[in-house]
């Protein structure tokens, strides 16, 4: 049947021709949208209950390659593009309009572009900026104690787990990452911290984040500054007693030898 197909082409014609005039479509900002590495994304249109929506086209654009539309609602009807090949099962209309992405790759991240033209003849453009991220790896911390004193405890502590890049360093004082400890000066993987034993909170907390994850590790520096301490002064006096011990046995064993070279000679 061709003439339905014609008629409503005549019926749209106007709309169409004032779409072309109007010479700004309604256009929302960009919307960001991250997504975890496996996981989904999606793009929900917001569009009022008002207006009656004609044809919706969703186009992607991968890196630099080209725009590609690759689905399309029009009379009521969803249509699949040939080019939804690229995202294979991962692409799925979520509620109608509500374009979503299953099971994220890290090569994923696009741009989506959405024309809405209503029966009205106007015509909204919204545009997405999809990025997926790794999960952020567990830190560690790693203590390297710069001088103890009585007094104060200098210790320079390492957060490892940001090697990859793309993530964010910073410490607080305290052991949640939940919890609004102080949050330390810089965002360094390297926190120098002068700590005085009589202070109360003895824990750092080094947190690595990227836009849609975060972890953390804590650490108790009173262990470090305090039991360090300890062991070392024991280790020093092994090692002092060992010695003695050691230049007895070699003095003993020296005289020994000595004196049995003496009665061959004699
Ligand atoms: C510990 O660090 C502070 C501040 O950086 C410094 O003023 C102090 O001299 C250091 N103390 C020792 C014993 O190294
Ligand atoms: C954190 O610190 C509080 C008090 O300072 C303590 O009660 C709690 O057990 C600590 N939690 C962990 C996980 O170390």
């Amino acid at each position: 049947m061709e003439a339905p197909g014609f008629w409503w082409l005549l019926l749209l014609l106007p709309d169409l021709l004032f779409a072309g005039i109007r010479s700004n479509p309604a256009e929302n900002p960009p919307v960001q949208v991250n997504g975890i590495l496996g996981g989904s994304a999606s793009f929900p249109l917001k569009l009022l209950a008002t207006t009656t929506v004609a044809r919706i086209q969703w186009s992607l654009r991968v890196g630099s390659g080209p725009e590609k539309v690759i689905a399309e609602l029009k009379d009521g009807r969803l249509e699949w593009q040939d080019t939804r090949e690229r995202f294979g099962q991962q692409l799925e209309m979520v509620d109608g309009t509500t374009l979503r992405i299953r099971a994220l790759e890290k090569e994923d991240s696009c741009t989506l572009d959405v024309r809405v033209v209503f029966v009205s003849g106007e015509v909204l453009r919204q545009t997405f900026r999809l990025s997926v991220f790794e999960p952020v790896p567990d830190p560690e911390i790693r203590p390297h104690l710069v001088s103890r004193r009585a007094e104060v405890c200098n210790v320079t502590l390492h957060c490892l787990g940001s090697e990859k890049g793309g993530i964010e360093v910073s410490w607080k004082r305290g052991n949640s990452s939940d919890q609004p400890g102080v949050l330390e000066e810089g965002s360094d993987t390297d926190l120098h911290v002068s700590w005085q034993p009589d202070s109360l909170d003895s824990t750092f907390t080094c947190l690595l984040s990227n836009p849609i994850d975060r972890k953390s590790a804590s650490l108790d520096l009173a262990s470090i500054c305090r039991s360090e301490g300890v062991s070392g002064c024991l280790s020093w006096a092994r090692v002092a007693m060992l010695v003695g011990v050691l230049v007895q046995i070699l003095t003993v064993a020296s005289l020994n030898v000595l004196e049995r070279i003496g009665r061959k000679h004699n």
